[in-house]
């Protein structure tokens, strides 16, 4: 017979708090046609991007993030020493050790919060959501900060006219809190690591740096094959996702998925019979790929313009490199 104490969790999570920093630098198509041969028409006609965002030196990792928290603790009404744990999500962090949560934690003012960074590419918020949903419901920590922040500008190839175009920079963050009643729905994930090589860095850090390349590391990936991955496969994660919510379409007010493709987003609106009444996040247009950010970048922007409402039911669902997915449905903050 165990002598050690249950742990006392809250019944259940929800997010109870969301902000975003989008980098001040805004990037029209045209500059990406500087470095490569394609037109406006092509890249807004196959990936529905117009505009990106790219940091500046200051803009790093840390501060976005901080920037982006400092809102959704905001927007949560709580202090900051109520976090008791802070979970980063990146791969675009380029200093393997400390994990950059722990700065991010001290400078949030922070009581000594529980800190780590997870890679988990573009399906990275949702790993974070889930991570949280279970420090709380465990009772390891009252509130958690999901951060999801990239500087894909550092890790794309402008000469790669199948990435040149696709990739931006940001930072989305979410408060998870207690809650009397479910808000977080049960996690539909996984991953495919047979198809790890259809996203990748182009070189590891150790070839780089012991053959002496000099052009720096990219991500580069199949496109048509991840596209096709991502169509057919990501809906019916979606939709098991619903299932296991108990929620129909019908029920359902927002879906926002990680912003890798207008088409992609399209099809899967389609596969999933969506109704004309669930609002569709396409954030992508103005803010491309931000991996790890997309979904918490998209969600504080339809909550920001409206278009989504507080305790509206939301279906988020991420996917990516690795390859790896995370989907569920949550009550919007
Ligand atoms: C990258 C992506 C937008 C490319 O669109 P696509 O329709 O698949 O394009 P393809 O690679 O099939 O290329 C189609 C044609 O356009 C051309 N092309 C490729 N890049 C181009 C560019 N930047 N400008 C103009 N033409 C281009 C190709 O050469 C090809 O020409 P061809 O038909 O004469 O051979 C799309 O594949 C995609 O979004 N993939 C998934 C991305 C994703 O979900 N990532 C996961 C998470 S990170």
């Amino acid at each position: 017979m165990s002598k050690i104490k249950p742990s006392k969790g809250a019944p259940y999570a929800r997010i109870v708090g969301v902000g975003g920093y989008r980098p001040t630098r805004v990037v029209p198509n045209e500059v990406i046609l500087e470095k490569i041969d394609s037109s406006d028409e092509w890249i807004r006609s196959r990936s529905g991007i117009e505009t990106r965002h790219w940091a500046s030196p200051e803009e790093t990792v840390a501060a976005m993030s901080i920037e982006a928290s400092g809102k959704a603790i905001a927007d949560a009404g709580i202090d900051a020493r109520q976090i008791g744990a802070v979970v980063v999500s990146t791969v675009s962090h380029f200093s393997q050790t400390p994990a950059i949560a722990t700065e991010i934690a001290d400078k949030l003012g922070t009581d000594k919060a529980a800190a780590f960074d997870i890679s988990a590419g573009c399906a990275g918020f949702g790993y974070g959501l889930t991570l949280a949903k279970g420090m709380i419901v465990e009772g390891s920590a009252e509130y958690v900060l999901v951060i999801g922040v990239e500087r894909l500008s550092d890790l794309t190839d402008l000469e790669d006219r199948a990435t040149a175009f696709l990739f931006g920079d940001g930072a989305g963050a979410v408060v998870v809190g207690p809650s009397r009643e479910p808000a977080i729905g049960p996690t539909v994930w996984g991953s495919e690591g047979d198809k790890a090589e259809t996203i990748k860095q182009t070189v590891p850090w150790d070839t780089y740096a012991a053959e002496g390349h000099t052009k720096f590391p990219a991500i580069t990936q199949e496109g048509q094959a991840v596209f096709r991955w991502a169509v057919f496969e990501m809906a019916k994660v979606a939709q098991q996702a619903l299932d296991a919510a108990g929620i129909t379409p019908d029920e359902l007010d927002v879906f926002i998925p990680h912003q890798a493709n207008v088409r992609i987003i399209d099809s899967m609106v389609k596969t999933l019979k969506l109704p004309e009444h669930v609002t569709v996040a396409r954030d992508i247009r103005t803010t491309g790929n931000t991996s790890a950010a997309s979904i918490p970048l998209a969600m504080e922007r339809l909550l920001a313009t409206g278009e989504a409402k507080s305790g509206d039911t939301a279906l988020v669902i991420g996917f990516g490199a690795g390859l790896v997915y995370a989907a569920t449905v949550v009550t919007l903050p």
